[in-house]
């Protein structure tokens, strides 16, 4: 008879294990009884990276990579792109349904209502050298939020954590922008409450002497959807860094500062940036088998392209290159347009992609829309910051209420020096 147990039988004692297994994982502790000897402490899983080992049992966001489907709370990537906005997006990740409209409408108030700041925080931003990176700068002005609002401590506090969200999703865009008018030698814009969460972004990044900031409504959209795609993505490594650090009970903005840390990576969010310089590198659409040669010969990677999970076409890349047309028609074409094209044609087809399940991946073309939006590459990132946080709050807060979360604290096999005595200074070789 079938059961939903593992039969593990230990060929170095000839003893066998009943473990359970639960929604087809076992339990890693399980594995603590198998053990060779009264001294032994027990088997362990070797797992660098967390290639297969599941961190927490979530409700957020679910993802099948094989068949390249994403969905929030239950709701498709896809409807939620083309019917919602992204602070609706943003409260069902953390609270778990879609608002109805006077939710939606307290919650688009209480957002819109933190978005201004201490302007002692001004000051600090002002220190910064003129040619800091925008993401360095974002990193460091989240953290140092933590020591304006000491209330954010009281992390068991359910009143108080919504206090924190709402100032956290309100503050992302504004400490964002006035990080990029520092980079620019520009006053700072500041918060304009009539306009909606991505417009008044626009209105921050690039209002010039104008009485009133007008967004380009397609643009205020098209970076709505972009926010939307990137919400929330379940145990990335900036997800897995925001947990990590809560999980010693830090406050939640000491915990987005590691988490945006994680993020800054060429390997997570930093990719986007590094999409357009390597676009920039290949410079023409003649050199792109060269430069995909490159990469099948161990020199570089092909960036925008491959996920630890999608194993399929990243459903958010198909809905990017959606809004990528739109914001072309507004904006004009990007030059690099036409590489990204031929890249990805090419290696679509190519044995090596193939292979390897390399698909593009969602920072395959948002970086070619910011640019033609106007941002700098080193913005590209800080892009990526902002609608994240609400997956990253709402994963925090998961892990936070969760009986079976403890201190994240991994354990290690030991491979280093036997115990050995000290050797005095003239006796080292
Ligand atoms: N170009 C060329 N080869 C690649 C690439 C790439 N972009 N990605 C993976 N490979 C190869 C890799 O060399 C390896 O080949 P082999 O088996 O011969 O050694 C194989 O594919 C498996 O790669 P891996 O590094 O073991 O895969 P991973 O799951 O650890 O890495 C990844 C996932 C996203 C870090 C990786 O695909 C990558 O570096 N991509 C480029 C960076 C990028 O676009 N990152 C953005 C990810 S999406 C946004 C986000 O969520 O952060």
């Amino acid at each position: 008879m079938p059961s939903d147990t593992l039969t593990i039988i230990d060929n170095r004692t000839g003893k066998k294990y009943e473990i359970p297994v639960h929604d087809g994982a076992i339990n890693a502790s399980d594995l603590r009884q198998i053990r060779v000897s009264e001294d032994d402490f027990g088997l362990v899983s070797y797992d660098p990276g967390f290639m297969n080992t599941a961190s927490c049992q979530s409700k957020i966001t679910y993802i099948d990579g094989d068949k390249g489907i994403l969905r929030y709370r239950g709701y498709p990537i896809e409807q939620l792109a083309e019917k919602g906005t992204y602070l609706e997006t943003a409260y069902l990740i953390l609270y778990g349904e879609l608002p109805t409209k006077s939710q939606l409408d307290e919650w688009t108030y209480n957002v819109t209502h933190h978005s201004i700041l201490h302007e002692n925080i001004k000051k600090f931003i002002d220190g910064f050298h003129h040619d800091a990176h925008p993401m360095g700068m974002l990193v460091s002005a989240v953290g140092a939020l933590s020591t304006f609002y000491t209330d954010a401590k009281n992390i068991f506090d359910p009143e108080s954590r919504k206090k924190q969200t709402c100032r956290l999703i309100g503050k992302m865009p504004t400490l964002a922008a006035f990080a990029y008018r520092h980079s620019t030698g520009m006053p700072y814009a500041y918060p304009d409450n009539d306009l909606s969460y991505t417009g008044n972004f626009l209105n921050m990044l690039f209002k010039m002497t104008e009485l009133k900031y007008q967004p380009h409504p397609v643009l205020e959209k098209a970076l709505d959807v972009l926010f939307i795609l990137h919400a929330d993505h379940e145990q990335n490594c900036s997800t897995n860094a925001m947990r990590g650090v809560g999980s010693s009970h830090a406050d939640p903005y000491s915990a987005v500062a590691a988490a945006a840390a994680a993020l800054y990576g060429p390997l997570h969010g930093g990719a986007n940036e590094a999409v357009l310089k390597m676009l920039m590198e290949v410079g023409s659409k003649d050199r792109v088998p060269e430069f995909i040669k490159k990469v099948k010969g161990g020199q570089g990677r092909l960036m925008g392209f491959g996920h630890r999970v999608y194993k399929n076409y990243d459903p958010r890349a198909r809905i990017i290159k959606q809004v990528a047309d739109m914001v072309f028609e507004v904006k004009g074409r990007n030059p690099l347009l036409d590489i990204a094209l031929e890249l990805e044609r090419i290696a679509l087809e190519d044995d090596y992609f193939i292979k390897r399940k390399l698909y593009p991946n969602v920072d395959f073309y948002s970086g070619l829309i910011y640019q033609s939006i106007g941002l700098p590459m080193d913005m590209f990132p800080v892009l990526f910051a902002i609608p994240r946080t609400s997956g990253w709050i709402s994963q925090w807060e998961e892990m936070l209420i969760d009986p079976d979360q403890k201190i994240a604290r991994p354990r290690q096999i030991y491979k280093g020096a036997d115990k050995r005595d000290y050797v005095p200074m003239d006796k080292r070789r």
